[in-house]
């Protein structure tokens, strides 16, 4: 049995409409607080759109703390921002880089043109989200990571030196480097990335419910994701990235990315810290240290938890007329009690 908070996810997308009903239902179960992500069929880049999304969210919430965010990109007004900043809207903003991944085909084709939005947030101590790659014509898809280190974040941190940032699922040990050497970052590590690696997703058969953006690397950037995020080293904490994409979209001619890993997150973690004897690391990696970051408090009542012999995993859940692909990856999982 295992004792700790209540987990919070520093990275989810909701989605919209009556999925996102369905999607914050099972976040409820499991998170006491939520980082949602903007990236929507039309991204929330103003407070109109971001107060409509947020009420049709609130409506559906019960219980966790939802914490929203702003996707940044040359369409945000700074007047805005500084009004919602004010009335307390929003935890972050987020980046994305053009046509990095699903819906970002409206983020930021140069950074470097982004300045005065940078300068605002790093005055207003608001936190950025990152999806850290390097997107260009011809380059190496496993590559794209380390190229965002070299090329953007660098350029941004010499910049902006206070500006609080947090690099979102991180894929390779240079990340890891990286973020341990500039105390005003950090990150946050997927479940999917903890526990696979290129041969797991595609070293034997394909398999399209592990694709997604940063793609899954090799075994050696995964040790050191495992190491850091074991360590409870206060920089890196959890953030699943759980993005649901529909069975017949997923095996599809073409396949989107995302992994939907909410259902199994907590019991593939908690597994996982068993497994390698670290479980007085669990709350930092799950709540204190992503609660810190961001400069919130949280619920310290302890939540009991239990290895369950008897609970079977289900691969899909039924969504309308289709499925949503649950992702997991031990034998053994727990429940709560
Ligand atoms: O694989 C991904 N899917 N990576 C992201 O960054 C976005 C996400 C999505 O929204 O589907
Ligand atoms: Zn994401």
């Amino acid at each position: 049995m295992l004792k700790i908070f209540k987990p919070c996810d520093f990275h989810v997308h909701l989605r919209e409409g009556n999925l996102a009903k369905f999607v914050l239902k099972e976040n409820n179960k499991y998170f006491q607080k939520i980082l949602v992500m903007p990236n929507l069929s039309r991204s929330i880049t103003n407070s109109n759109l971001l107060l409509k999304y947020k009420k049709h969210i609130l409506k559906y919430n019960k219980g966790s703390q939802i914490l929203f965010t702003i996707y940044l990109n040359s369409e945000c007004n700074l007047k805005d921002l500084k009004k919602m900043h004010k009335l307390n809207l929003f935890s972050a903003v987020k980046l994305y880089p053009l046509n990095a991944t699903t819906n970002s085909s409206s983020g930021v084709q140069d950074i470097k043109k982004m300045s005065k939005y940078f300068e605002f947030l790093e005055k207003h101590n608001i936190p950025l989200c990152i999806h850290g790659e390097h997107v260009h014509h011809n380059d190496d898809p496993f590559e794209r990571e380390k190229k965002f280190l070299d090329n953007e974040l660098s350029w941004i941190i010499s910049n902006f030196k206070s500006l609080k940032i947090t690099l979102e699922h991180i894929t390779t040990k240079d990340s890891v480097k990286f973020v341990k050497s500039h105390k005003n970052i950090a990150a946050t590590i997927t479940t999917h990335h903890l526990l696979e690696n290129t041969y797991t997703f595609l070293g034997s058969n394909l398999r399209p419910e592990l694709f997604c953006k940063p793609i899954i690397k090799n075994h050696k950037h995964q040790k050191e994701l495992q190491k850091v995020a074991l360590s409870g080293h206060k920089q890196f904490f959890f953030g699943s990235d759980s993005a649901p994409h529909l069975k017949k979209a997923k095996f599809a001619d073409s396949c989107c990315a995302g992994v939907y890993s909410t259902k199994y997150a907590t019991s593939n973690i908690l597994e996982f810290f068993w497994s390698n004897k670290k479980t007085d690391n669990l709350n930092k990696f799950l709540t204190i240290n992503g609660s810190n970051h961001y400069g919130l408090d949280y619920d310290k009542k302890l939540c009991k938890y239990k290895r369950n012999k008897t609970a079977k995993f289900q691969k899909y859940t039924k969504f309308q007329d289709d499925y949503l692909i649950n992702y997991n990856f031990y034998k053994n999982l727990w429940t709560r009690i």
